[in-house]
């Protein structure tokens, strides 16, 4: 990440975007004392299994301690056996987010600050003051910040900017030792292996087979490479839970934190993290304060919503929103154009009825679940998601439930039902 950045916008935006990170690290420590959420000092492993690869680690060490960090060529990793180089971060650190959050909400309620669940934001408007509309109402802010993963408000289009990415999580028992560290293997499908301690019980959480979203093929197959990717490495009892998660990546790798786009006053975003959000939205709460209260941040400059891909990375943008393209005009003809008689029990399919693409399910008890197909953000065809039974959209990640209610954007709105 650090040479990649330093290549792409020079070695300050590479300080930047360590110092901020590493400070958001120091935030949540200082705050865990406080807070019980698992805090525990670690370090953190980047490796590679390709010998062709060592030169780019050596490149990303040598630019991570040019911009301050902890950082060391290692040629041997602990816990896997398939590395040829890593880089190894001292002082970083494991938490749990769910817990760590509940304890910020309580300081929040302690400082006077409301906090309102399950109320759908379907509006913003910019202005002095915004107008944030609601299904319960109009509620009006001097500055509105929209962390809402993608952001549900997209005048600077951060969907073709963005691309959506599902990886896979599975938390496993083993007769091994803990891992002593949190461990990466960057490359396409990445590996990452980190220990967990749950109600008095050691785990190990193994994570991969991401895929973009929409576009993987079966989801139930990734959690089955990934079960047997962790036997492969570990001696393996039995898997206790498992999860899959969405995030987007932008496509130079940098989050987004900033003003939505220079002509909507007041109105900032945070997204964009590709996987380290739990360090990057405690950055992100830091940047965001700081310039809503005129202040200016000094690592601002690097998550610039507004900056322009560099052009090493044009070529990747343009291939992205080519892949959109091509599965837009792809599903639009080729998607099957009858309905079959049957449908067994748990499973789904898409069928052409009057030239429109519908989305059918039947449970498991039988019934039958029919939403159309055509995403409401730009219109692609969705895809049936067989591990979690939710429809998902190969443009840009939208995901929907079985009955079409909308759960991830860019889509604000649901499937209809037919
Ligand atoms: S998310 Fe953009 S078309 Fe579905």
């Amino acid at each position: 990440m650090y040479d990649r950045i330093r290549s792409r916008f020079g070695r300050e935006h590479a300080r930047q975007y360590a110092v901020a990170n590493q400070t958001a690290i120091e935030t949540v420590a200082e705050r865990a004392a406080d807070i019980d959420c698992d805090f525990q000092r670690r370090s953190a492993y980047t490796y590679v299994s390709d010998e062709n690869d060592r030169e780019d680690v050596r490149r990303e060490v040598d630019v991570a301690r040019s911009v301050g960090l902890s950082a060391s060529f290692v040629e041997e990793v602990p816990t896997v056996s398939d590395a040829v180089a890593g880089v190894r971060f001292d002082d970083q650190a494991q938490f749990h987010p769910r817990k760590y959050l509940l304890g910020v909400v309580e300081e929040l309620s302690d400082d006077g600050c409301d906090l309102f669940e399950e109320t759908r934001v379907t509006n913003v408007q910019p202005g002095s003051p915004c107008k944030i509309e609601t299904g319960g109402g109009t509620v009006t802010a001097t500055d509105v910040v929209l962390a809402s993963h993608f952001p549900i408000l997209d005048p600077a289009g951060y969907f073709a900017r963005m691309s959506p990415k599902r990886s896979y999580v599975l938390a496993v028992r083993t007769r091994d030792p803990q891992p002593d560290g949190m461990f990466y293997r960057s490359g396409e499908p990445y590996f990452s292996v980190r220990p967990h301690e749950t109600e008095g019980e050691s785990l190990v959480l193994v994570g991969g087979q991401n895929h973009k979203t929409g576009q993987g093929g079966s989801t139930a197959d990734r959690y089955r490479a990934l079960e047997r990717e962790a036997r492969r490495r570990f001696d393996v009892e039995d898997v206790v839970y498992r999860w899959s998660t969405l995030d987007y990546r932008p496509v130079d790798g940098v989050p987004f934190i900033g003003p939505v786009a220079p002509w909507r006053n007041n109105v900032y975003v945070a997204t964009g993290f590709g996987g380290w959000g739990m360090s990057g939205g405690v950055a992100a709460g830091r940047i965001l304060a700081e310039e809503i209260a005129g202040d200016g941040s000094e690592w601002a400059d690097v998550f610039d919503p507004g900056r322009l891909p560099p052009l090493s990375d044009v070529k990747t943008l343009a291939a992205e929103n080519a892949n959109v393209a091509k599965r837009f005009a792809e599903d639009w003809v080729l998607k099957p154009r009858g309905a079959e008689a049957s449908l067994p029990p748990g499973a789904a399919r898409v069928v052409r009825e009057n030239g429109i693409p519908v989305g059918e399910y039947r449970d498991d008890d039988g019934e039958r679940h029919r939403v159309s197909a055509v995403c409401p953000h730009l219109k692609c065809v969705v895809e049936w998601n067989d591990a979690e039974r939710t429809w998902d959209c190969p443009c840009h990640g939208s995901r929907f439930d079985y009955d079409g209610t909308v759960l991830d954007g860019p889509a604000i709105r649901d499937l209809p039902k037919e």
